[in-house]
């Protein structure tokens, strides 16, 4: 009796703690909502100077990157997420950077949603698009297929409809090298024929489909960038990588060099030895983030109406996983344990990244290595055990 007792006491001040971790939570979502009346009514109206861009997965990774480059940029910003793998807490670090009024609104919004797209596009005085919303893991998409065809492809569609029903007329379109599959020929350039592999890089192209088909038959200024493999996080260290602890066995692979560093997992497992590379695993071209953002605002930048522009955006140099790790072990000092399994369903051996498009057409070149992104987001990493939850 005494010792369920002395449980319960120590349960309370939790369970008082966790309820009102909650009622908080609520209140956020509630007063960021696109049904809440309050704010200052700078985002319903275009501003002469100013351009206002829907981040769409603005809570993920790169999509909270990509806002605070904007708004450092002196953009007005408005993300729209459902929260299904992004963090309110990244959320929160752009509001706490810039709290002005007309800055930066947060939506909790499903893009699947119809009526709620249609309200927030009602709502507000968008000029641009960054949509960057979606699910990301091949894996996964080899598994749930419906749901990646579902959520990248059928909400792309949405979202073009209503930015074309509300006469918004510039978008920016976050594609992958996945569309490519696995072309026979290395560099990829843009010209290298898509024959995607997996559903999520069939999805990501029948998306890409959906938009340039709608761009001959409109004056949208069109700007579709296909980025290689995305690493690293804010040099500033207020943003990092905070994938769902449920997603880590899908996960990629700076995130599982990071918990092997870290001890969380014992070690990391490279999946595929077998492939036809110098060192037998796969080959990708690793793109740091910053780098990645800076290639969407001078794709915003150059956006012409009426105009397609298709980019691949990665540094032109493969490393292997092998590699990798090395590079791993030396941005965290620590000797992680790997273990070599079979091949993952729907991997491609090797893929790299012409970008000479992308630097002759948009002056963009990619200005980090691995070595340095993985510094720079091992810090935050270090910083940040539990992800934005610390
Ligand atoms: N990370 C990479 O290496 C990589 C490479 C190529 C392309 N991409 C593309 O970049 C984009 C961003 O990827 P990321 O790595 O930041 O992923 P992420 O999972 O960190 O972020 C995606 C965000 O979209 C939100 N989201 C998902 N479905 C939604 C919906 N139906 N409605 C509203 N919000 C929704 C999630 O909650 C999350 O915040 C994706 O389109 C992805 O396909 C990523």
């Amino acid at each position: 009796m005494d010792f369920v007792d002395a449980r319960r006491k120590s349960q309370f001040p939790r369970k008082i703690l966790l309820a009102a971790g909650f009622i908080t939570l609520f209140i956020f979502v509630f007063k960021n909502s696109p049904s809440f009346s309050g704010g200052s009514g700078k985002f319903s109206q275009h501003e002469p100077g100013v351009t206002h861009v829907l981040v769409t997965g603005g809570a993920g990774y790169i999509g909270s990157h990509a806002t605070l480059r904007l708004l450092k940029d002196s953009y007005r910003v408005t993300i729209v997420d459902n929260l299904s793998r992004g963090n309110l807490g990244a959320v929160k670090v752009l509001q706490e950077l810039f709290p002005e009024p007309g800055r930066l609104q947060f939506i909790y919004a499903d893009l699947g949603d119809a009526a709620a797209v249609d309200k927030i596009f009602s709502g507000n005085a968008f000029d641009a698009v960054m949509h960057f919303a979606a699910v990301a893991y091949v894996g996964e998409s080899t598994a749930e297929p419906l749901r990646y065809y579902h959520n990248i492809t059928s909400n792309t569609l949405l979202l073009v409809k209503a930015m074309a029903a509300h006469g918004v007329k510039t978008l920016i379109y976050s594609s992958t090298c996945a569309t490519y599959g696995e072309p026979e020929k290395m560099p990829i350039t843009e010209d290298t024929p898509q024959v995607p592999i997996n559903p999520y890089g069939k999805a990501k192209k029948m998306a890409e489909d959906i938009i340039l088909d709608f761009s001959k038959t409109s004056d949208m200024a069109v700007m579709i960038l296909r980025y290689f493999n995305v690493i690293g996080s804010d040099p500033d260290g207020r943003l990092g990588e905070a994938p769902r602890p449920e997603l880590r066995e899908q996960g990629r692979i700076s995130g599982a060099c990071f918990d092997a560093a870290r001890g969380i997992i014992p070690g990391l497992k490279v999946r595929g030895t077998d492939y036809k590379t110098s060192d037998g695993t796969c080959i990708r071209d690793y793109i740091d983030v910053t780098d990645l953002i800076d290639a969407h605002v001078k794709a915003l930048a150059h956006a012409t109406p009426g105009k397609v522009g298709i980019y691949n955006v990665g540094t032109g140099k493969g490393s292997s996983v092998k590699e990798f790790v090395e590079a791993c072990k030396k941005a965290t000092g620590v000797d992680i344990k790997v273990e070599y399994l079979a091949r993952r369903p729907g991997d491609y051996a090797e893929v790299f990244s012409d970008p000479s498009k992308v630097n002759r057409e948009l002056g963009w070149s990619a200005k980090y290595n691995l070595q340095d992104s993985l510094s720079i987001a091992w810090k935050w990493q270090k910083a940040h055990r539990n992800g934005y939850s610390n």
